[in-house]
């Protein structure tokens, strides 16, 4: 997966609150696929993180953050599961590739979690860095792709 620029925009504006309170992230229209569930969907997504990126500037204790990382999960879950029904349905083309990319996702999110319950010393840094991350990246990525081709057909 290659760092979007947003990615780099949205990511060191975080980065350079470092010191101080991490910044959120702001949901721009360029992360709009165009099919309002979807767009809803990784909206609530982007509030999940923030809410992460909230926990650690509150230093909330690990409890938190490990549920916090499930309810991500779990969402996640939904919202890939929701996506490849319809590109299913629609026999898009990019399915194969775009299911591939939603199962790495979601093992480096199991990962995570396996890491955080053997307290293996992840920061939540480090993990806030990849979720951010692979959200945008692939919101402003695979998930493009989609968009023009299942567009018309849903709406
Ligand atoms: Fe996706
Ligand atoms: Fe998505």
């Amino acid at each position: 997966m290659s760092l979007s620029n947003d990615y780099v925009i949205v990511w060191s504006k975080i980065m350079s609150e470092r010191d101080g309170n991490m910044q959120a992230l702001v949901w721009n229209n360029r992360f709009n696929v165009g099919i309002r569930e979807f767009d809803q969907h990784h909206k609530i997504l982007f509030e999940m993180v923030n809410s992460l990126i909230i926990a650690k500037e509150e230093n909330s204790g690990p409890q938190v953050i490990k549920n916090s990382l499930e309810q991500l999960h779990m969402y996640t879950i939904f919202h890939f599961t929701a996506e490849e029904a319809m590109m299913r349905h629609f026999e898009f083309d990019g399915l194969d590739e775009h299911v591939a990319e939603h199962e790495a996702l979601l093992q480096q999110v199991i990962d995570y979690q396996d890491r955080i319950a053997a307290n293996d010393g992840v920061t939540i840094d480090e993990m806030l860095e990849f979720l951010a991350g692979w959200l945008i990246d692939h919101t402003l990525g695979l998930d493009q792709l989609y968009g023009p081709f299942l567009r018309h057909r849903v709406e």
